[in-house]
């Protein structure tokens, strides 16, 4: 076990921070583990705010330079600078009120949602639990959030030196009939416009009736054809900001279906596409007394199948589009495995929950070549 914290210069800047540290993150699950998930994940952002404005976050998660750790480079994508290849995934920041605070984590973009244009409470509670035998989680969370206009109100605060690339993952509200969800995500991308680094339309939350549906060729290609004619406008009216649009889609497509949406994505040039959200299946974790709850899981049972998705899809999906891999990253070797399978950047979120922001600093100082879209 390493000693106290000590403080001692950093080599890279000579700025005196917190450089080594022990890692205090085991500890710190033991007592999170000890509440319920939903409330552990209150708590965890409170502590986290908390922290970060007394300034002693990234000490104390050992953090240090992570968002620009010795070897890795900024990864120009979309048009976009991002200081590193790892993300946050979305719906840990439903709110986006914790955004600097994440960036201090080392992320080096943070995807916040999903939102909707109405704020709306979510499914009743309990909706969120954890197979800690299988390091995974089921949530049903049901886009519980702030609408848009109650995140634009948390962004103002919470991305206050912001140095990373901001996402604002958008989606339809639960009482939107599938035929109007197009207008919703037009509201949302308009509202979020200036805000937003780049949108993810989220088509793939298992815990919406009828989302996924959207998945299917013709909508989808119906949806970024609408979302790419608006940008036209905005474009023009907010000073020529151009913000890449980005499509995450579902790990429980068929391979014709992940086909079918490659020829989609090639034929509207879409600027990225997340692989991929939860899993509806349960196999990974059959007979586990949780795995009959309704929603998504995600975590190491989700890995596998995730890549594989991601890997398909890059085979049929043109070069010059990336892929943001997320599912089942709970390890530098995982993130290694979607980088080979094609990714061009990782998102994190139930590999945060059971090792702890050391995981960040680990992925994001992973060797990697200088990716372009090209690459
Ligand atoms: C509790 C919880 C809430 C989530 N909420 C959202 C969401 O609002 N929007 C979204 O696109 N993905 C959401 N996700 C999916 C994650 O962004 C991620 O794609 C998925 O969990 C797979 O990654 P992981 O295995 O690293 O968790 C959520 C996941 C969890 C565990």
């Amino acid at each position: 076990m390493q000693s106290f914290p000590f403080r001692e210069s950093c080599p890279t800047c000579r700025s005196g921070l917190f450089v080594s540290m022990p890692d205090l993150y085991p500890l710190a699950r033991r007592l999170l583990f000890a509440m319920d998930a939903e409330s552990a994940h209150h708590a965890t952002l409170s502590m986290m705010r908390f922290a970060d404005t007394l300034g002693i976050l990234r000490g104390l998660t050992g953090a240090g330079h992570a968002s620009n750790p010795v070897g890795a480079s900024a990864v120009e994508l979309m048009g976009l600078s991002f200081p590193n290849r790892v993300g946050l995934a979305a719906g840990l920041d439903k709110t986006g009120s914790a955004v600097h605070a994440f960036g201090e984590l080392g992320f080096g973009h943070v995807e916040i949602g999903t939102i909707t244009p109405r704020p709306q409470p979510g499914n009743e509670k309990p909706r969120l639990f954890r197979l800690k035998e299988h390091e995974a989680i089921i949530n049903r969370m049901g886009f519980n959030n702030p609408g848009i206009e109650g995140m634009l109100e948390n962004l103002a605060h919470s991305r206050k030196d912001f140095n990373g690339v901001l996402g604002i993952n958008i989606g339809k509200n639960f009482d939107t009939p599938n035929e109007e969800a197009i207008r919703d995500y037009l509201i949302c991308f308009e509202g979020v416009y200036a805000a937003a680094d780049y949108v993810t339309a989220n088509l793939s939350s298992p815990n919406t009736k009828g989302l996924r549906d959207l998945q299917n060729a013709e909508t989808c290609g119906d949806l970024i054809r609408q979302l790419q004619a608006k940008r036209v406008e905005l474009q023009a009216a907010q000073g020529g900001k151009y913000v890449p649009i980005v499509i995450k889609i579902a790990p429980d497509l068929s391979d014709e279906a992940v086909i079918a949406l490659a020829g989609v994505f090639n034929e509207t040039g879409i600027d990225g596409v997340i692989t991929t959200n939860t899993t509806i299946e349960r196999e990974a974790v059959a007979g586990h007394s949780l795995a009959g709850e309704a929603g998504g899981l995600s975590g190491a049972p989700l890995t596998t199948k995730s890549t594989a998705v991601l890997r398909l899809l890059r085979q049929e999906m043109n070069a010059t589009i990336p892929i943001i891999g997320s599912g089942g990253v709970m390890s530098a070797d995982d993130a290694k495995a979607k980088f080979d399978a094609g990714a061009a950047l990782v998102q994190v979120y139930t590999g945060l929950v059971y090792k702890g922001p050391r995981l960040v600093t680990e992925i994001a100082g992973l060797p990697g070549k200088q990716l372009t879209a090209n690459s």
